[in-house]
């Protein structure tokens, strides 16, 4: 049932190509110029009428919400705000009716998810599931969903689902632009072009695996990391450092390139390996300033840059890995895949147990 691989993980990174050529199917037209979500019930006008939008989930879910939220206001133009669904409730949102409520939840059965999705409806908001599962508890119960085409995902490590609720993400947005009139046809047809070419490019990326196992293998004699970025990068290097920690076991932080500075920074000692994302070019220059900061203090940086920076970036870090060149917003769905191979390739080199790290189970059904 591996079908041929070591474990369900490494099958699950290696069927992302098809799970994004899946979740696309039926849902741009022919000419590709427009993206068809039929199974949204919503008409214009309900569309028009939403005035902000909530992001509730967990864990791996909530990182694709984070992209999401840079997604929906730079497609829409709508404001949306983050929360992970076990603080959500707690914090009196101000949920009213035209608020779109945006679950998203790989099982659809995650309790917290689910309890979020029943506060929003009780106050009236419209909900939207993104989930992988038919039949699933927020399917049944959100008004609208969007049913990501990942397949069943084994490992306890989300990956080909996370990246999928990207692709939902992704068509979500030029759904929403275009009924709103926020991006003409042609950029609409443009970001879809470019999202056919996603496939093939993370097919690309898997191709570069070896180069990522040498790395895994350095990083796993090491007991603290950190992950920066900015903007999307940002968001990746969340995701990045949880996978990274949930089957490797060591310990990583997430920052904000610039907030290293305003604290982190002590922390960075000699040797110390730091995971640089520097995929955004209107923020490259800002990126590479900080990654001089922590270069200055004796960190070891890799970077992941886009093909074409190569060579400005190569003088400021110790190691590179490309990702082929992608429009700026679709990046996180490459930019993943080389942290999801070193995650498993760290896990692997501590001799853990992949698929099922420790303390952890596959769906949270408790609170
Ligand atoms: C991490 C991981 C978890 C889940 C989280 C939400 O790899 O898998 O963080 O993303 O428990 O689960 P779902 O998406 O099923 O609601």
């Amino acid at each position: 049932e591996k079908a041929g691989f070591d474990h369900f993980m490494l099958k699950e990174i290696y069927e992302q190509p098809k799970a994004y050529r899946d979740t696309m199917m039926g849902r741009i037209s022919d000419d590709g110029r427009s993206v068809e979500l039929t199974e949204i019930g919503m008409t214009a006008d309900e569309i028009r009428a939403i005035r902000k939008i909530h992001i509730v989930a967990c864990g791996t879910a909530m990182h694709a919400g984070l992209v999401g939220k840079t997604v929906l206001e730079s497609l829409a133009r709508i404001p949306v705000e983050t929360d992970v669904a076990s603080e959500y409730r707690y914090r009196s949102p101000i949920i009213t009716p035209d608020t779109l409520v945006i679950v998203v939840s790989q099982s659809g059965e995650t309790a917290d998810t689910l309890a979020a999705l029943r506060e929003a409806k009780r106050c009236g908001a419209r909900v939207l599931a993104i989930t992988n599962v038919v039949g699933s508890s927020v399917s049944r119960e959100a008004d609208d969903v969007i049913i990501t085409q990942a397949g069943p995902e084994i490992a306890v490590a989300s990956t080909k689902a996370y990246t999928s609720q990207l692709i939902a993400f992704y068509l979500l947005g030029l759904f929403l632009a275009e009924t709103l009139g926020t991006k003409d046809s042609a950029f609409i047809a443009e970001v879809v072009t470019a999202m056919h070419q996603l496939p093939e490019q993370v097919e690309s990326i898997l191709d570069n695996a070896p180069v990522l196992k040498q790395v895994a293998e350095n990083l796993s004699k090491h007991n603290n990391l950190f992950f920066i970025g900015r903007g999307v990068d940002f968001a990746v290097a969340q995701e990045g450092s949880l996978k990274l920690k949930e089957i490797s076991y060591i310990h990583s932080e997430a920052y904000a390139a610039g907030e290293l500075k305003h604290g982190t920074l002590a922390l960075i000692e000699e040797g110390i390996p730091v995971i640089s994302l520097i995929t955004q070019e209107d923020l490259y220059e800002k990126t590479l300033s900080n990654i001089k900061e922590v270069k200055a203090r004796g960190a070891h940086v890799l970077g992941v840059v886009n093909e074409g920076f190569e060579g400005e970036v190569a003088k400021s870090v110790d190691e590179l890995f490309a990702i082929p060149k992608t429009l700026p917003l679709l990046s996180p769905a490459l930019s993943v895949v080389p942290l999801q191979l070193i995650a498993y390739y760290a896990s692997l080199a501590r001799g853990n147990d992949v698929d099922k790290p420790r303390n952890l189970a596959k769906s949270v059904t408790v609170e």
